[in-house]
């Protein structure tokens, strides 16, 4: 992005979000001091202070290791006193994924009687406990954006860290604050927005709403993640190289991480990708090494007292390093080390760079002071983690009325022409391979890393779109035909289709820069469908299940109505309670809507979106077959 086109853009971005506190009325030139909700307390600080100098290196380091479940025992917890455990996607107590609340609590009891100082145990609580069966799935982020109810994410939050407590566990790595700028991404539907505004905002009441004072039963540590700008890599790589100016950084990356630290998050992870200030030219290379921005940006310049957590294993990625081993990412400032299986030779080599002066003590005294403090803010000490009220209760995985209510608020209309809204009684026709199919409509990081390998079973507590239209449908009938083939549509009144993207995590979910963004290129099952049912004299209604906007002009073409619904989660009636009238759409769109399969074209704009009350007609639109995008392309 040339340095005109930056400036540009954070002009742009300051005008049209001059009016609130978070953007300033003119472009910060410099990183703000932020004051944190929950200063710093002289008690505390003493007590900590204490406590660090009567610790042993060893017992430092361990501190400010964090080990996965998998591979350790509470014996292992007693022998090296670590400072955190985690569960990683997919993990679960005893690799059981119908690991019950009281098996996780089972765990998190056994490993807290060994644990001299309180352990942390982080997970991906990502849009609900999404690690547990049984859990209600709230809409991802995306959709989240969608609705752009700030409220909403702080109620969304607090029942999170309600349903993370129920088993014991006490840290969730939320919220993602990456200002998505590529939907080729494969952690596009993990951001809530290309508004930084909107983000800043949504951090704001998602910290508030998890962590509040910590004074809850239901507050957990929160996490501000990836930071920073990994939602700006070139081509959307995951894990790629962001190329901003450090104007852009603040002004655009950054408005999320304000956000959150006003609002006293506690914890920030890093981000795996790196950064390229184009002011300058400077290659920072990756974020897990960057002193400048860890260090002297959120430490120094924005004030950060809580601690800095490394990705899964990201410590490799420094020139350097290795997976046991990278004293250039903790001198950096990095305090906590994800370590998931390696932590036996990390200690040790971390121990040795200390003794041999390669890290200074006092870099290994703040990063262990970091850790207290917030294990202290959090009120770890002296409650064990079956003390909750929450603790051991399935009831409290589940907020489903929130979850309903939040489904509805993001679906967001493109195209209203026939069909909508559904009337209660009429003969109804349902293809689509989504229509009944809970991992489609939960995505990544849903019972599983990458939301694969389930089945609806897997999600007990739940209705799926076919569900809820039986359920709404009363005095009528449904009948579900997946590929829409052989079926008589004239027998029918209307015909909803549910389609989509399959689930995806991470870079798994990249577009590669030489492909397009043209959904049937990936799915020609749901043009399939489509042309099945379509032109037969009947209204068809496209609910389309997506991690991302997509470049759809042929699924459009095709529909009467097309309703984008992001991920929504176990809570499907959300879905029905529009599309059967009982309210109106109210979402819009959270990024631009792809007019072509390469280039940045936008059909519609972000903030775009119909309603009931709200129509418009959409004309029918070209549609640009293309073999794949050459592969400078940036969208
Ligand atoms: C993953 C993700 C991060 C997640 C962590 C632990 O690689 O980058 O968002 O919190 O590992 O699962």
């Amino acid at each position: 992005m040339s340095l005109l086109s930056t400036v540009a853009r954070i002009a742009l971005v300051s005008i049209l979000f001059a009016s609130t506190p978070a953007l300033a009325k003119e472009p910060l030139t410099d990183w703000p001091h932020i004051t944190s909700a929950i200063p710093q307390d002289a008690a505390t600080e003493a007590k900590i202070a204490k406590m660090v100098a009567g610790m042993s290196l060893r017992d430092k380091v361990a501190q400010m290791t964090q080990v996965e479940i998998k591979t350790v025992t509470p014996q292992d917890i007693r022998t090296y006193q670590f400072g955190s455990v985690l569960n990683g996607g997919g993990s679960w107590p005893n690799m059981d994924k119908y690991a019950t609340a009281k098996d996780w609590v089972a765990m998190a009891d056994s490993f807290h009687a060994q644990a001299k100082i309180p352990l942390l145990w982080g997970t991906d609580a990502v849009h609900g406990h999404s690690n547990v069966v049984g859990a209600t799935l709230f809409p991802h982020n995306i959709g989240l954006g969608a609705a752009r109810d700030p409220e909403l994410i702080g109620d969304i939050a607090a029942a999170t860290g309600k349903a993370v407590r129920a088993t014991g566990v006490n840290w969730a790595f939320a919220p993602t604050l990456a200002v998505v700028e590529d939907g080729r991404w494969g952690r596009t539907y993990e951001g809530f927005s290309s508004d930084p505004q909107l983000i800043h905002d949504y951090a704001r009441a998602y910290v508030d709403g998890m962590q509040g004072n910590f004074q809850g039963p239901g507050n957990i540590v929160a996490t501000a993640k990836h930071y920073i700008g990994d939602g700006g890599t070139a081509q959307g790589i995951d894990q790629g190289i962001t190329p901003a100016s450090e104007a852009e950084l603040i002004n655009v990356h950054a408005q999320g991480y304000f956000g959150a630290l006003e609002a006293g998050v506690q914890t920030v992870m890093v981000s795996y990708s790196s950064w390229t200030d184009t002011g300058t030219g400077k290659a920072y290379g990756k974020m897990h090494g960057n002193g400048y921005l860890v260090n002297d940006v959120l430490k120094g310049k924005m004030g950060f007292d809580g601690f800095v957590i490394s990705d899964w294993n990201a410590i490799e990625q420094i020139p350097g390093c290795t997976k046991d081993r990278c004293p250039q990412a903790i001198n950096a400032g990095v305090d906590m080390i994800m370590v998931p299986f390696d932590w036996k030779a990390f200690i040790d080599n971390t121990v040795a760079d200390v003794e041999i002066g390669d890290i200074p003590m006092s870099r290994i005294d703040d990063a262990v002071t970091r850790i207290l403090r917030v294990k202290m803010r959090a009120g770890l000490f002296g409650a064990k983690p079956s003390a909750s009220p929450y603790a051991g209760k399935p009831q409290a995985l589940q907020a489903r009325d929130l979850a309903r209510r939040a489904v509805a608020e993001t679906l967001v209309l493109l195209k209203n022409e026939g069909g909508l809204p559904l009337k209660a009684g009429a003969k109804i026709l349902v293809v689509g391979k989504s229509a009944n199919n809970m991992a489609n409509q939960s995505g990544g990081w849903s019972i599983t890393w990458q939301g694969t390998e389930t089945s609806n079973a897997d999600y007990p507590v739940g209705d799926s779109l076919l569900t809820a239209i039986k359920a709404t449908n009363t005095g009528g009938t449904v009948t579900y035909s997946a590929a829409g083939a052989d079926v008589d549509v004239s027998q029918f009144d209307v015909v909803v289709a549910v389609i989509g993207e399959t689930p995806y995590a991470e870079g798994k979910g990249d577009i590669k820069p030489d492909q397009s963004l043209a959904h049937s290129d990936r799915y020609p099952e749901d043009i399939a469908a489509l042309n099945a049912v379509s032109g037969k004299g009947k209204p068809v209604v496209t609910v389309f299940e997506s991690g991302r906007t997509v470049y759809a002009n042929d699924l459009i073409n095709a529909s009467d109505a097309f309703v984008a619904a992001w991920l929504p989660g176990t809570e499907g009636k959300g879905v029905t309670d529009v599309l059967f009238g009982q309210k109106d759409f109210k979402g819009v769109l959270p990024f631009a809507w792809p007019g072509a399969p390469c280039e940045g074209r936008t059909l519609f704009p972000a903030g775009y979106g119909l309603s009931y009350t709200n129509q418009a007609t959409v004309t029918t639109l070209e549609f640009i077959e293309t073999p794949g995008c050459p592969h400078a392309q940036s969208h």
